[in-house]
């Protein structure tokens, strides 16, 4: 056959050898790529050490998250939303009062695991329900924005003794 002829020839072979550069060079393009959108993630969404996002955070704190619906907008107990009269009474009659997040020496936790923990299984006998709804990334943005509510610049200026 004809075909035979030209598989033998070195032409060919040097076509092969040409394919075999371009199938490895693809093949690192395929493992850099996974590994770029493989490591992300990974890193973000791991519950130890992950970073979070303030600004979600805050954002998760007004919104999804429900946490100014106790703990006011923004984190001023003062500034509650509107809620359904039930929601509201319910609300004002929790025991232990939701404490003032902008004031570290009103608060028990002392470490984001604990936090994590608070927020993704809720507070057992208190008004403050688990969250099913918000992912470990989400926990960790909402965990980035209390520590700032923390920090002495957040809360200078409200705490006048
Ligand atoms: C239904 C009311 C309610 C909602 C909604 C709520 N909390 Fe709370 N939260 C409480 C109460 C009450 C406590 C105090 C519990 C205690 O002292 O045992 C508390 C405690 C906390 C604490 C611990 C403070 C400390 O003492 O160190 C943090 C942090 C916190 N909440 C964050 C959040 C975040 C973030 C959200 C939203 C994902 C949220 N809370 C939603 C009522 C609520």
């Amino acid at each position: 056959m004809e075909g035979e002829g030209l598989m033998r020839s070195g032409g060919c072979k040097r076509e092969r050898q040409a394919w075999f550069r371009r199938g490895l060079a693809l093949l690192w393009l395929m493992v850099a790529a996974g590994w770029s959108i493989g490591i992300v993630p990974a890193a973000q969404g791991s519950p130890a050490g992950a970073v979070g996002d303030a600004a979600r955070g805050r954002n998760l704190f007004n919104g999804k998250g429900v946490c100014f619906y106790c703990h006011g907008l923004d984190a001023h107990p003062d500034q509650l939303p509107q809620l359904a009269q039930d929601t509201a009474s319910y609300v004002a009659h929790l025991d232990p009062k939701p404490p003032h997040l902008r004031e570290p020496l009103g608060l028990k936790m002392t470490g984001d695991k604990e936090r994590f923990r608070l927020i993704r299984e809720g507070h057992v006998g208190t008004g403050m329900l688990p969250d099913a709804n918000l992912s470990d990334q989400e926990i960790h943005d909402l965990l980035a924005y209390l520590a700032i509510l923390r920090s002495p610049a957040a809360s200078k200026g409200e705490s006048h003794p």
